[in-house]
């Protein structure tokens, strides 16, 4: 009994060295000058992947060799000379959210100023598909996501009032204005799904498309709205920390949520982390940032080939967790 008890001690602690130095972070930096990743969408088969910017471009990573190189944008005449290298400048645009649709290869992409639109496999400017939905207009079009199997998307609008650079003001009112929009592929329409979010930031859509999720940053909430059934658009509230972002599906239908923890130190600070939830809303995992972000929000943690990709707003790199 108590050499089994010993070798089971010698087997744990094994286990757990085992455990903590697989952890392993990297950085994949960003091209000079080019900061405030938002979101990552990754293509399928190879391990390239687009990312939104702070100066309005979206940018393609090619692997190591390549690098990044300029994709698209959705500021109509955007001038690179003009907009390269600054941060949240409307008329540069700004893109944040963005999936792809693996079949058609058409990127769609939330630009927080020019509103909801798609990328062709060739990049370029985007097609604006919408500004607006029920006669008001997009302030902040934010997270976007796709159901595979259909193509149809959804997408958020944090707010009906305040805009990306008006987030200070946003959040000494408690805005509460955020919307769920879905874009039906087929008829080309957008229809408002769930209203009063408390700003609505990623969103998520299951396999099955009989859910999705959408993160309430202010209100420190991600919420599972249901789209079929006896009572569609019923909702319930799933996990509760505080400026959940953006929203990502992994290949076995968990999610993860990028968010934070608050640390009640001497000087209270949030704490970045990615956690995992099933699609019951039940955690299964979290992964502490700190280490490799400090205080600073992460604004995405998306499981890929294994790996977890990180995107912040306040980086110019992504991280990529291993463990
Ligand atoms: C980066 O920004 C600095 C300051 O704006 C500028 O002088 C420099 O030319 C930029 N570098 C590149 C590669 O764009
Ligand atoms: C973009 O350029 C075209 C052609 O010069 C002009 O007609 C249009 O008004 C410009 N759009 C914006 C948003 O500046
Ligand atoms: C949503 O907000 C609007 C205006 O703020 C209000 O009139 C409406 O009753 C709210 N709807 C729900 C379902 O709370
Ligand atoms: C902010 O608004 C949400 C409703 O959208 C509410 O649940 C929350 O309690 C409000 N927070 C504060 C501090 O008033
Ligand atoms: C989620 O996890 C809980 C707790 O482990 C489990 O009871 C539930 O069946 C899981 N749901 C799904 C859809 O996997
Ligand atoms: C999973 O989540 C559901 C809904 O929040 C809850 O009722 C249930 O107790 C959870 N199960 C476990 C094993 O935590």
């Amino acid at each position: 009994m108590r050499t089994n008890t010993i070798i089971a001690l010698v087997l744990l602690s094994c286990f757990l060295s085992t455990v903590v130095s697989a952890i392993s972070f990297s950085k994949i930096q960003l091209p000079i000058n080019a900061s405030g990743p938002e979101a990552l969408a990754f293509e399928s088969g190879t391990r390239h992947f687009f990312t939104g910017i702070a100066d309005g471009r979206i940018l393609k990573y090619q692997g190591p060799t390549t690098g990044f190189v300029d994709f698209g944008f959705a500021a109509p005449n955007r001038s690179k000379s003009v907009c390269d290298g600054t941060n949240t400048n409307p008329t540069c645009g700004r893109p944040v959210g963005m999936a792809l649709h693996h079949q058609t290869k058409r990127l769609y992409v939330c630009d927080a100023f020019f509103g909801f639109g798609v990328l062709g496999p060739e990049g370029g400017p985007v097609t604006i598909l919408s500004t607006a939905a029920d006669g008001e207009p997009y302030r902040f079009c934010d997270g976007v996501d796709v159901h595979q199997p259909t193509g149809n998307v959804y997408f958020t609008d944090a707010s009906a009032v305040y805009d990306m650079r008006q987030f200070e003001t946003a959040r000494s009112v408690n805005d509460s204005t955020g919307r769920l929009l879905k874009y039906d592929v087929e008829n080309k329409q957008v229809t408002v799904l769930f209203r009063n979010l408390s700003y609505a930031g990623g969103v998520a859509v299951d396999e099955k498309e009989e859910f999705v999720l959408v993160s309430e940053f202010l209100g420190s909430r991600t919420r599972k709205i249901q789209l079929r059934g006896p009572k569609p658009c019923e909702s319930d509230i799933v996990n509760t920390r505080p400026f959940p972002d953006n929203i990502k599906k992994t290949r076995s239908d968990d999610f993860w949520i990028a968010a934070a923890t608050i640390d009640r130190g001497t000087l209270p600070s949030l704490l970045p982390i990615g956690e995992r939830i099933n699609a019951s809303g039940n955690l299964t995992e979290t992964v502490q940032l700190e280490q490799w972000y400090a205080n600073k929000l992460v604004s995405e943690v998306h499981e890929f080939d294994g790996k977890l990709y990180i995107a912040s707003l306040f980086a110019d790199f992504i991280g990529v967790y291993e463990h």
